[in-house]
């Protein structure tokens, strides 16, 4: 298995084609984004992941990656596109994979391996087959439902599920699904991440490996919205939900995770919706927890506003609140679905408050929130009326926040 073709060099695409020709394969990366292939072509990243970088500029010295708009004919292709939701329904997009699997299938020949890592529904692998048999009626693809059969494409789904900010080290040592469409599928496809995992490779189906991927993000997304349940009604009853939290989870069998101000990213907020869509009836936890979550910020909003109607009837005309947090998660720059830009988007809206924005991981506002100021701690201490802490910064526990004026702590670190 020396020569690999990877298709999207992204958060995912890239750190694992840096890694095949770190470890010794021949790989060609494919991307639709020129700024990207040009970027990568002199040894540099267009993302941000430590310890990337210098994997690359070493793999792309010596020859052994190289960064494309076309793909060429490989022993093992990956794919690791863009899998959005689109609508309402929020109904997978899987117009990436459609356009993969036509730039791809000129260029198989018997003996060929397909691996699709992005996140996707179940069935997406099997879809992906009836595109890439459609054009190449020459070959014969496997069939989910015959796990014996022989055919002269093997096909399988690996879902990738590492930590950003620790990609390079986990890419190595997590434990990987591997999900053949059939049993020789699953083998080939070890073989192609034996290259470089150290982790166990885990033998299942295709179907079992996507649903898995969403299983593990739905799984953290109803536990995160039990929390943001219980701090919704802890504040009714009129507790103190980090309190309440902590002394439950000194039942030996009890974890209840932290509530916040929503869920972000684009992995949690997005991939239980998968499941939903496609299990509309059935999927009513898992709902639920999507809806839950989604609207715990207009929740923490309607907190702020509160005490902003309480500062004007006591007579402070224009109440100045300061927003604490943009991030979707503590110490990182990735505004990407994060809660706390839904509720600076909203707030800044409202015109009866100055609004200030604190973020000590950006330099700029996202253009989503031109209209915002972004000030530092120290500044927004001075002037702030209300303070709505949005995120668990580091920074925001070194200081002392200012306790003259309403706090709504939605994360817990007052
Ligand atoms: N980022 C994560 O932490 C993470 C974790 C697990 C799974 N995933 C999944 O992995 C997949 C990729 O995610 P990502 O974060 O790397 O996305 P990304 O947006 O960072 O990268 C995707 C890349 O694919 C490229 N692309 C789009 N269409 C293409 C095409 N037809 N041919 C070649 N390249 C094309 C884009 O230009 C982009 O560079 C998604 O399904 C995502 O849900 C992401």
């Amino acid at each position: 298995m020396k020569n690999i073709c990877v298709f999207g060099l992204g958060y995912i695409g890239l750190p694992t084609a840096a890694m095949f020709a770190h470890h010794g394969a021949n790989v060609v990366g494919v991307d639709i984004n020129q700024h990207a292939v040009d970027t990568i072509n002199q040894g540099k990243i267009h993302i941000v992941e430590p310890g990337l970088e210098a994997i690359v500029k070493q793999a792309v010295g010596k020859g052994t990656l190289k960064a494309s708009l076309t793909p060429v004919h490989s022993d093992a292709y990956l794919i690791a596109v863009p899998t959005p939701f689109k609508g309402d329904d929020h109904e997978p997009d899987l117009s990436y994979i459609q356009a993969v699997s036509k730039a791809l299938a000129p260029l198989l020949e018997k003996g060929d391996v397909v691996i699709l890592e992005s996140t996707s529904p179940v069935g997406a692998t099997e879809k992906m087959v009836e595109w890439l048999s459609k054009e190449r009626s020459d070959l014969t693809f496997p069939k989910y439902h015959e796990p014996d059969n022989e055919a002269d494409i093997f096909v399988a789904y690996c879902p990738e599920r590492v930590l950003p900010g620790k990609v390079i080290e986990e890419l190595i040592s997590n434990d990987r699904i591997i999900g053949g469409m059939t049993k020789e599928s699953t083998k080939k496809a070890q073989d192609v991440y034996r290259i470089f995992v150290k982790g166990d490779l885990l033998e299942t189906n295709s179907r079992t490996a996507e649903m898995a991927k969403l299983t593990e993000n739905a799984s953290r997304d109803v536990s995160i919205a039990f929390a943001n349940e219980l701090s919704i009604i802890s504040d009714k009853l009129d507790i103190n939900v980090w309190d309440l939290i902590e002394l439950a989870n000194r039942h030996p069998r009890v974890n209840i995770l932290q509530p916040g101000a929503g869920v972000g990213g684009h992995c949690i907020a997005v991939d239980p919706w998968f499941i939903v869509n496609q299990n509309p009836e059935e999927a009513k936890i898992i709902r639920s927890a999507r809806e839950i979550n989604d609207n715990k910020p207009n929740w923490v909003i309607g907190k702020i506003n509160d005490q902003i109607e309480q500062l004007k009837s006591q007579g402070v005309e224009k109440p100045t609140v300061a927003l604490l947090g943009l991030a979707f998660k503590p110490d990182i720059d990735d505004l990407r679905e994060s809660p706390a830009v839904t509720i600076a988007k909203k707030m800044l809206e409202n015109q009866s408050a100055n609004i200030i924005l604190v973020e000590p991981n950006i330099e700029t506002l996202p253009k989503d929130l031109e209209s915002g100021k972004l000030v530092s701690l120290v500044e927004a201490m001075e002037i702030a009326d209300i303070i709505g802490i949005l995120v668990a910064h580091d920074e925001f526990k070194k200081e002392p926040l200012k306790n003259s004026v309403a706090v709504i702590d939605a994360v817990g670190i007052i």
